[in-house]
């Protein structure tokens, strides 16, 4: 049995308008090519679903029966059609909210989205984690790019790549091109004066963290909001910093800072892109997620071959 759609969309504005011209009118088509199709409806199941009563077109109960399972379809395509258009829209948005640390890479992973998705629209806010906290907590971003995930929030998070933590001096420190083979102790460095992020920043949380477990507490002399603000600072000679290694490539290509070899350090942390659990991420949202978790170790790889051997 051969029913298209076009026939059960015709059908509901017949049976809707008794009048096979105002269904003609209101489907912007002619009433003979109206009356043409109940036919071969009609033909088709071999039962009359129409009868003509003066000038009315009714119902038959037979029809009445089909146009119960008719408008069921009709109105499943309707959703398809509103899923498709959904998928297709191509004014869609995502936000992502990355840790101040991140910013290096992830502008990176944005314009390599971008290419493949010209007319997606992407807002990216760099901020410290404190921020990407409160973020997450009132569902603002579609993903946030950050180091730990809060334990307190219900989230989904997956981990992206590594995010190893450096000891970074200027080329003429003393600790630097010194003969001795040994590490540099977590003891001795932490006689020095260190630059490094402000309070609210997951990197500070991080280093606190680790002098803490190795039985020392970890006083900063400087403290800067950005990582750009500590690498120039410790190039100018205002002490150790402590920062992410992907930050430092540019400086470390052009030998303007050093990283030192220091007993537990790298100290080994890890990206997360990271979403409110129950927060409905669109289809353009999805398909970023999927490029984020698919390509993370690429952008890991450039990075690796900067750690001192
Ligand atoms: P930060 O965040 O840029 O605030 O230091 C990094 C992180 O979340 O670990």
């Amino acid at each position: 049995m051969n029913i298209t759609l076009k026939q059960l969309k015709i059908f509901e504005a017949v049976a809707e308008t008794q009048s096979y011209t105002r269904a003609a009118e209101k489907l912007n088509m002619t009433q003979p090519a109206v009356s043409m199709q109940m036919k071969q409806l009609e033909e088709t199941i071999g039962l009359h679903l129409f009868e003509r009563q003066g000038k009315k077109i009714v119902i038959t109960s037979i029809g009445a029966r089909m146009r119960e399972h008719e408008k069921k379809i009709l109105l499943r395509f309707s959703r398809l059609h509103e899923f498709l258009n959904v998928l297709q829209d191509k004014d869609e948005k995502i936000t992502i909210s990355a840790a101040t640390t991140a910013n290096h890479f992830v502008t990176h992973m944005m314009a390599d989205f971008s290419r493949h998705h010209p007319n997606v629209n992407i807002t990216l806010d760099i901020t410290n984690r404190e921020t990407l906290v409160s973020q997450l907590q009132s569902y603002d971003p579609d993903f946030v790019i950050m180091g730990e995930p809060p334990k307190k929030l219900d989230l989904d998070y997956q981990q992206i790549m590594e995010n190893p933590l450096v000891v970074i001096a200027s080329v003429d420190h003393p600790f630097v091109g010194n003969e001795r083979s040994k590490k540099i102790s977590m003891r001795e460095i932490i006689e020095m004066p260190f630059v490094v992020r402000e309070e609210g920043s997951g990197t500070k949380a991080a280093i606190r963290r680790h002098f803490k477990a190795n039985k020392l507490n970890f006083v900063s002399s400087y403290e800067m909001s950005s990582n750009e603000s500590i690498k120039h600072a410790v190039v100018a000679g205002l002490g150790l910093g402590i920062v992410a290694l992907h930050t430092i490539k540019l400086e470390l290509e052009a030998k303007k800072l050093v990283i030192l070899n220091v007993e537990n350090f790298p100290l080994e942390r890890y990206w997360n892109l990271v979403s409110r659990k129950g927060k409905r991420l669109s289809p353009v949202a999805l398909e970023f997620q999927d490029f984020i978790l698919k390509s993370a170790s690429f952008y890991q790889q450039s990075y690796k071959d900067l750690l001192p051997k």
